[in-house]
């Protein structure tokens, strides 16, 4: 069954990046001039799914604002005359179709997840976290969705990530899929493992191509670590359980170009990355970067 419909969490408290996040979601960031989401919706797109439903909760208003026509703003470039603004303008609204949903109560990303139950219902599905952001130049989601297509599974983004970084993330054992080392099947998962406990130095990014009794699973799991109930922990059950009840959980290595935007540190350098390779700012930005550095003790 093909698939069409995005699903993008989008209800943390983006604490890590307070007090920015105090009145404004942190999806509505500017990662150079667009705000972070947008390029998550834009990655769901290219990949050719222009269903998408965002898991929201209170205080996010401006997310929906920005995928919705501004009649008054639209007017106002018209009148000028200012034809490339009033495209970017409209580009955001007319991008995909976007619904929203929201959570209620903050019980995790697994229960965010069963949120978009009704609407997504029997059909395979991607999840995209808005902290994570994959260069549009470096597409993963394609390769997950053939992997899906051709397994019938489940299917995670994977990252090789140093042992010590792995507490950061859901981690995978693994076991190699014929045909293609970078793709691999899961024989099981840990959120957030002691380094000691992990059992690889493989992390789930937040990619994900889900079999839709994913939600069967999520409704029977108890919550997990923080007390929140876990997607990974869903998709280690579904590991273990068989092809025909739409069991199967794979993984995709991804080698390209990821920026964490949910931490600070990273938030800057993908800025930084992603404004130097545009050629509007490219250009002078990297000359008075190469200036800057020189100044740096
Ligand atoms: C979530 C998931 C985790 C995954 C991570 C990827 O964690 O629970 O398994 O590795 O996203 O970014 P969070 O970053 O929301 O704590």
């Amino acid at each position: 069954m093909t698939i069409r419909k995005a699903v993008i969490p989008a209800a943390g408290l983006g604490t890590r990046f307070l007090p920015a996040t105090k009145s404004t979601p942190k999806e509505m960031l500017p990662v150079v001039d667009k705000p972070a989401i947008q390029y998550v919706v834009e990655e769901a797109v290219a990949a050719g799914l222009e269903d998408v439903l965002m898991i929201t909760g209170r205080s996010k208003r401006t997310l929906a604002d920005h995928f919705d026509s501004v009649p008054e703003l639209e007017s106002a470039l018209e009148a000028k005359g200012d034809e490339k603004r009033l495209a970017e303008v409209r580009h955001s609204s007319d991008l995909a179709n976007v619904h929203f949903v929201r959570q209620g109560q903050p019980k995790g990303l697994g229960h965010a997840v069963l949120c978009a139950r009704h609407h997504v219902g029997d059909e395979p599905f991607a999840v995209l976290l808005g902290d994570d952001l994959i260069d549009e130049r470096d597409p993963i989601l394609p390769t997950m969705i053939e992997l899906q297509q051709r397994t019938g599974g489940s299917v995670v983004a994977l990252l090789e990530v140093d042992p010590e970084q792995v507490h950061l993330y859901g981690c995978a054992a693994v076991e190699p899929l014929e045909g293609d080392e970078d793709q691999v099947r899961i024989t099981g998962l840990v959120e957030k493992p002691d380094p000691a406990d992990a059992p690889s130095n493989l992390a789930v990014i937040g990619r994900y191509v889900l079999n839709p009794a994913v939600f069967a699973v999520l409704d029977e799991t108890a919550p997990g670590r923080g007390g929140e109930i876990q997607l990974t922990d869903a998709l280690a059950t579904l590991a273990d359980m068989p092809a025909e009840q739409g069991g199967g959980v794979y993984g995709v290595v991804f080698r390209g170009r990821r920026y964490d935007t949910g931490d600070r540190l990273d938030y800057l350098k993908a800025v930084v990355r992603i404004a130097s390779d545009r050629p509007d700012l490219g250009p002078d930005l990297r000359a008075w970067l190469t200036e800057y550095v020189k100044t740096l003790p």
